[in-house]
């Protein structure tokens, strides 16, 4: 991601929520067929190293299934897929992220077939990806762009889930702009204008093609804190990102996916507000347990455990290195985003 880091491996209706306890989630209810996470079975994910699960046919600490040299996949490789939990590094946290910990789906160490957790996880996010090439390079020639990782869950994954997957009861979860804001943070661009052709293109080439196909419910993640990642904690010239353009861009989904909604009285759509809530996890940060919030283990990527090289056990730790958060942050962000999701099913 630009100078500081990259990451390789984010109302018409007036609405009634109950009133959460920290997190200052927006979100909006124009929908005529109502969400409810307790009647969720599914979840279908996009997004990049925040989101990914590592599968055992996917590209090595990447993603569950596939690579950018080899988006299609057979049905019978699909469905003999199993995610991966392993106490190594992957680039991304060392453990179970928020989206295996609200499924329930491959938290635990070893191989799970998703067909046989509690909500099943089909989780097609990849390490790296930004929105897509139309405005930013691939990472590296395997990466899959969201816009791609719709259209490889489009073409070959929907086909086999549709026999099994009830769309009613499925959670469509998209966390994406991390790598976008950091890969773009360097251009010589208007920012607003660029986030917001960025995320045009999201809805246009992703969101719209995946409710075209029946699935109505609908969870975006605005930008984690990232102008407080350690490189821009002491970065001279001040973070970057900054608040201002993570901001930017969080206007921008909330705008477009006001409009979305708007547009589609049948859609549920959420936005979990990552970045307040994650803003008042720094600002409280012992509440939750972190005594570190303003660097990383060095060693975060050796094998042994990260006490062993002379740190505090990783559960201390917000950060897990330059720009990804550590599991436990992870644990913390699907603990809020349950009480979210229970608030808006009531
Ligand atoms: C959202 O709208 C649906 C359908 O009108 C309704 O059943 C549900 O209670 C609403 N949810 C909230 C949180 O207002
Ligand atoms: C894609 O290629 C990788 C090797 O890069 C391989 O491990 C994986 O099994 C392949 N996946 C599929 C679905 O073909
Ligand atoms: C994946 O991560 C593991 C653990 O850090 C590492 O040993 C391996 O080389 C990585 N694989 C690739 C293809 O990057
Ligand atoms: C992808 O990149 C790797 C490493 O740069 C290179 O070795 C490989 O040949 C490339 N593959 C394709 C299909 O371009
Ligand atoms: C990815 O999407 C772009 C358009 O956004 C398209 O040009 C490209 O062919 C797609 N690649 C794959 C592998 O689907
Ligand atoms: C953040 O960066 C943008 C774009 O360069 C700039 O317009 C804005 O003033 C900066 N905000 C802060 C708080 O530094
Ligand atoms: C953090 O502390 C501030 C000030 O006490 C409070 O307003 C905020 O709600 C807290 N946030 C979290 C996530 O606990
Ligand atoms: C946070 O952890 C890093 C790495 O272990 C260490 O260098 C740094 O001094 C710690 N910061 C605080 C405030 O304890």
């Amino acid at each position: 991601m630009g100078s500081s880091f990259r990451l390789t491996t984010a109302c018409a209706a007036a609405l009634s929520l109950p009133l959460l306890a920290s997190s200052s989630p927006v979100s909006r209810n124009h929908s005529t067929t109502p969400f409810d996470w307790d009647e969720t079975k599914y979840v279908i994910a996009f997004g990049d190293s925040y989101t990914y699960a590592q599968g055992t046919l996917g590209y090595a600490n990447s993603t569950f299934i596939g690579s950018n040299l080899n988006i299609s996949f057979t049905p019978q490789q699909l469905l003999s897929d199993r995610i991966q939990q392993e106490d190594v590094d992957s680039t991304a946290n060392r453990g179970p992220n928020w989206i295996e910990d609200i499924t329930q789906c491959g938290t635990k160490e070893g191989l799970t077939d998703p067909r046989t957790c509690p909500v099943q996880l089909w989780d097609f996010a990849f390490g790296g990806a930004d929105i897509t090439v139309e405005y930013l390079p691939l990472h590296h020639n395997w990466s899959v762009q969201l816009v791609n990782q719709t259209a490889q869950f489009l073409d070959y994954g929907q086909p086999v889930l549709k026999d099994f997957v009830d769309a009613d009861k499925t959670l469509v979860a998209v966390w994406i702009g991390i790598n976008d804001i950091g890969d773009s943070d360097e251009l010589a661009v208007d920012f607003p204008t660029f986030y917001d052709e960025d995320i045009t293109a999201m809805f246009e080439q992703s969101i719209t093609p995946v409710y075209n196909a029946g699935y109505k419910k609908w969870l975006f993640m605005n930008l984690p804190p990232l102008n407080r990642s350690p490189p821009n904690l002491v970065r001279a010239a001040g973070p970057l990102p900054n608040a201002t353009m993570i901001d930017w861009w969080d206007e921008s989904l909330q705008s477009h996916a006001d409009a979305f909604a708007a547009a589609h009285e049948d859609a549920s759509v959420m936005i979990f507000d990552a970045n307040t809530f994650l803003n008042g996890v720094l600002d409280n940060a012992t509440e939750y347990g972190f005594t570190n919030t303003t660097g990383y283990c060095p060693e975060y990527d050796q094998p042994l455990p990260v006490e062993q090289y002379g740190c505090l056990p990783l559960y201390d730790y917000f950060w897990y290195n330059t720009g990804h958060l550590t599991t436990h942050t992870h644990s913390v962000i699907a603990a809020e985003l349950e009480k979210f999701l229970k608030a808006w099913s009531k």
